[in-house]
Parts: structure tokens; sequence; C-alpha cells
């Protein structure tokens, strides 16, 4: 939610910014801007819309040339897409630059005494305050920009990154951080800062954590870290394990199709090194005290969005495995009602970004209540994981496309990993079980690989029910959160109506929907599985056919017993019915995703949304 980069150093500072924001404009794409240092001025362009319109702009009006920039695409929260509420904003007196993430709760208070000192506001944002508020301190701070961000963030209240310019300090970026994100890169004579690693990455791989309520002034040789309060701090160095290769398209036409595509792998990772050659689950690097796993009596998933179907998928498994009950709370409920969470409570917070807000200040809020707290992350030394006493990585790679696809199905496999170690520290399962689960789990690749190279079929379908009004999405037991999953990726980019129930609760309402010819997607459980459960799905598909639905069934290779009563079949491989999830969801990720490329949708940017929301 909202993109930031800054840079000092040698090269030329516009191209490093516009690369870096078009690697985090995944973050937000309602408008673009940069600033740069030349002579003595700020230099300043803005545009609405996606950074395509600012790099026009800036064909036009070329900048002259600076090492020394700062940039960001922008996802709106305080006044509407334009061009004078994108950012950079600029003080009065055109001493400071200044580019924000997050929302600065006060800023009305501050917007009305800045008036009546007679400052004039151009924009409706909150950020333009900061501008005006570090250009008041600076003076105050004896033109030190570090200071004058100390007293300006001492002021402020809410979520925020921050970064400024001065053009009297030609060689100095300053940032602050609270709650919003912001990690350094460090380079030789030149140095980064950004909201994500993916910014920097083809620049340099050694990076810098940045805390809560921190301060830093970057210079081409120099980081320096400060608190609020003015104290030095050492940051946490930390190397990228990945190249900028594995943030481009390579060759797809899209992130999305590129990182469908790249399950299987991603699976594999997250897999790898995790299982013993004794078949006993080796989680050692997530720092998980066995300790507190024998006392825990329940377990609680917090997250938000795909992160919350995983963690539904989870529950069916981890319930199953370990026999603790396991809640799942969309994290921006959690804190506001009355959770009973405690020391008693294992609090299993899922995030692809590491960085959504909802989720932070629902794990934050865990902890008070004494919960002890495991991270399932994508993102190394996002602030998820770095606040949860236990983190376990899944290893999907930077996920550049909004709609998250393999980030899903190693979250799910990620908690599962923690399940089967919940069990075997508990002792709740046969080792000839856990034995039997991590067989299937390793088959797990190779399977969606199968259902990867049969997606032709998927994608004709959806082509043909472009101009459907509303897609239904039926499961039971792990099918139902599969079905969620499948309704919201359409919902995000096809923009349609679509929904997901659980199959056996359609007859208490929704069944109302039904009308001619309306695409109702089934997945069907197993029949080799819990055979009752196969029974009911083929009783709620006639419910629903009697009544003119269009069934599209995604059922197992070799089940032959749903032909009869489907008018489409999207035939998966045979695996156990936990493990369904992982291939059942890859063919509606397809669907979604064609559906929307035949209605000329962007879809690795839909409209109005944001892959990392900071802000709750
Ligand atoms: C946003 C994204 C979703 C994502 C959710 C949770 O809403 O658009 O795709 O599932 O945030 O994100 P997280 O990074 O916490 O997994």
């Amino acid at each position: 939610m909202c993109g930031i980069v800054g840079y000092v150093g040698q090269k030329q500072a516009l191209e490093v910014v516009v690369s870096g924001l078009r690697r985090l404009e995944y973050r937000g794409y309602d408008s673009a801007g940069v600033a740069v240092i030349s002579e003595g001025e700020l230099e300043v362009r803005k545009k609405a819309g996606k950074l395509a319109n600012l790099e026009s702009l800036i064909g036009q009006d070329p900048l002259p040339s600076s090492t020394t920039g700062i940039g960001h695409t922008r996802w709106a929260t305080h006044g509407g897409p334009t061009d004078s509420n994108a950012h950079p904003h600029v003080s009065e007196n055109g001493r400071i630059a200044v580019i924000h993430n997050g929302i600065i709760e006060n800023f009305a208070e501050l917007r009305d005494e800045l008036t009546a000192a007679g400052v004039h506001l151009s924009s409706e944002t909150d950020t333009e305050v900061v501008a005006h508020l570090l250009a008041r301190e600076l003076p105050l701070a004896e033109f030190d920009l570090t200071v004058a961000m100390m007293r300006t963030c001492a002021l402020l209240e809410g979520a925020f990154t921050l970064l400024c310019l001065d053009p009297h300090q030609p060689d100095v970026v300053v940032g602050a951080r609270r709650n919003s994100p912001l990690v350094v890169g460090v380079g030789d004579g030149e140095n980064f800062l950004a909201s994500d690693v993916a910014a920097f990455v083809e620049y340099t791989s050694e990076a810098l954590e940045l805390g809560q309520d921190q301060i830093v002034t970057l210079t081409p040789d120099g980081v320096s870290v400060i608190d609020f309060d003015g104290n030095p701090v050492i940051p946490l160095a930390f190397t990228i394990d990945w190249d900028a290769s594995a943030a481009e398209k390579d060759g797809y036409e899209l992130f999305m199709l590129k990182e469908i595509a790249e399950q299987p792998r991603a699976v594999a990772d997250t897999l790898r090194g995790r299982i013993g050659k004794d078949f006993r689950i080796q989680l050692d690097e997530a720092n998980l005290d066995d300790a507190v796993i024998k006392k825990i009596s329940k377990v609680m998933v917090i997250a938000c969005g795909t992160a919350a179907h995983a963690g539904m998928v989870a529950k069916y498994a981890i319930e199953h495995w370990t026999r603790l009950p396991v809640d799942v709370e969309l994290a921006s409920e959690f804190r506001y009602r009355d959770p009973i969470v405690g020391p008693d409570t294992l609090v299993i917070a899922i995030s692809q970004s590491g960085e959504t807000m909802d989720t932070l200040m629902a794990l934050r809020y865990a902890k008070e209540q004494g919960a002890h707290t495991l991270a399932i992350c994508n993102t190394v030394g996002s602030t998820i994981p770095r606040e949860s006493d236990a983190v376990l990585y899944t290893r999907a790679g930077p996920e550049v496309a909004v709609a998250s696809t393999k980030a899903f199905l190693t979250q799910i496999v990620a908690a599962y990993l923690v399940g089967l170690y919940l069990a075997q520290v508990r002792g709740a399962l046969f080792e000839d079980e856990v034995r039997s689960i991590l067989r299937d789990l390793d088959d797990m690749p190779s399977k969606i690989d199968l259902v990867l190279d049969t997606v032709e079929p998927v994608r004709a379908l959806a082509r043909q029910l472009v101009d459907a009004r509303s897609v239904l999405f039926l499961g039971r037991h792990v099918g139902f959160p599969v079905a969620l999953e499948g309704a919201l990726k359409l919902k995000e980019l096809a923009y349609m109506h679509a929904e997901g129930f659980p199959a056996g609760e359609l007859k208490h309402g929704p069944i109302a929907l039904i009308e001619d010819g309306i695409p109702v997607v089934v997945i069907v459980p197993s029949p080799r599985g819990r055979a009752v459960l196969h029974d009911k799905i083929v009783s709620n598909i006639q419910e629903v056919r009697a009544r003119g639905a269009r069934i599209i069934a995604i059922a197992e290779e070799g089940d032959e017993s749903i032909t009869p009563y489907a008018d489409d079949i999207i035939r998966i491989p045979e695996v156990p019915t936990l493990l369904q999830p992982l291939v059942a969801t890859v063919p509606l990720q397809v669907f979604a995703c064609e559906m929307a490329t035949a209605k000329g949708h962007d879809v690795d940017q839909p409209r109005n949304l944001a892959k990392s929301v900071t802000v709750e």
C-alpha cells in the first residue's frame, strides 16, 4: 500500500527510483511521483494514474541529472487519485519534499494548526501537512534534516513511513518509520531505502531491517539509524536470497501466469529441508518452543484475504492431527471483539507480505494478552515475523501479481508442517501416520505440475462464460475455503459477482440465487476419502442442477460417478482429502486469470486493490 523508494549514490537517481517504483507498483497504482535534487533545487514530477503516465510526463518534461532522489506510487486514502494529491508533496518555501505510506491520523488537527499559522495547503492529502511541518521544524533543528524529522515525528499520530529531501543537503535522504514498512539497501558508494527489497535487489543483496519508531539518514557512504528519542540504533543486517530475475516476468505475459506456473517449485521449496530422513518434521529454524507447544490448549489463526483462506484450510488439518481446537479469525475483526486468547493459545499470523496492518495489529493484541505467536510469512525481515515469537517462512519467492496464488499454496503447506510438528511434539499422531502424510506432501509438486499441464480446457471454459453475471462456488470440508478462494480470485480479477458457499448451506438461503444457466463451480471431494462428503455434495449438485444451474465440477481423475451430474468436468489428480486444496485451487486461479484477460482487465494490477495493505 503505497510504494516508496529513496536513493543516494553515484547513479542517475531517476533511473534507480523509477525502476524501484516499477517493482513496487503492486503496492498501489493510483498515481506516481518523483523528486530529485539538482543545483540546490528540488525538481518534482507527479502524475495521476499508473507509473507509465509519470514516465511519459518525464519524457515530455525531462528532469535534470541528479544522484539523489525519492519516488512514490500511491494507493489513495485521503484525497482522490489526482495530480495534486500525488506525492511528493513540497513545502511552501520549496525546501522540503516528502513522500509517505500510511495514514497520519491527527492530520486534520495539524492542518488546522498550519492553516491558522498562514500556511496554504494545496492537496487533500494527510501527507502534505508533514512537508509543511518539516519545513517549520528545519530551522528549529538548526537545519539538520534528521533532527527536523525527529521533531516532526513527535507531532504525528498514526502509521507512517516518510522519506524527505532538502535541496540544501543534496547527498542526504532521511526516512522515518512507524508501523508502515521500510528497509535499507546497502551498496558501495550508494544506499537505498524502499518499502520492500524488491525495489533495490537488482543493485544490492545486502539489506538492513529497520524497527518501529526509527529514523534513518542515508548518504552515499553511510547509513545511520536513531530511534524517535535520538538514541543510536544498530540495525539488523540480512542478505536477500533471491535475485532480481525472480521478480521479472521471465517470458510470461503476466506475473500472475508466471506465479501460477511457479507453484510446484514454491511448494517444493517450502518443504525443502523441513522433513528429515526419518520422516520427522524439522522446524528448528522457526524457533518454536516445544515446552510451549506441549502446554497450549488451542490455536488461533489470524489473517486477511487469501491468507485467511489458507488458515481455514489448515484448521481442518491441524484439528484432525492434533485434536487441538483451531479458530480462524479475520484479523480485521479480531481485536475489536473480546477474543478468548491468552498464555494457553498459539496464535498463528499468516501473511504473504508480513506487513498487512490488520494482521499486525491483531498479532500485537494477541501478544498483549500473553499468547504465543508464530508467523507464517513469505517476506524475510518484514514486520509480522519480526514481532512474532517464532516464524516459518514460506519460500514462494517474490509474488508480484496483486492476486495471490503461489503464496496461498505455500501458506497451506507451511501451516500443515506446523500442524504436523505440533502433533509430533504432543505425541498426537503415530509415526506411520505422519510418514504417510509427509510422503503425500512430498508428491504434491508433481501433482500440481499435472494440473498445470491440463488447464487448457479451463481457459476455454472461462472464455465461454465471460458474459456470466455471477458465478457461485461450492465446497465441503477443505473444499469450502477453496470455494471462497475461487470466488475471491474472480471478484479481484474479473470484477464480477462471485461467492463461495459451503455446499450444504446453500439450501438455507443462497439457493434463491440459482437461476437458469448460472455457472456453479463445485469442488468435489474425493470418493476414495470420506465417501460421505462425496455423496453429500452429489446431492447438493442435484439441488442446484434441478433449478437450472450449469455445473462445473472440479473432480478427481477417475471419479466417474460425477459425470451424469456435471455439465463440465475439470479433472485433478487423486490426492488425499486434506491435500486436495493444493491441486483444486490451481484451475480456479487459471479460470479467474483467463476470465479477466478475456474481459480486457489488467490482471496483475486489478482496480482499487493493492497487494500489501498497510492501513486498517
Ligand atoms: C490484500 C491482497 C490480498 C491478500 C491480503 C492479505 O488484500 O490484495 O491478495 O491476500 O491483502 O495479504 P498478506 O500479505 O497479509 O498475505
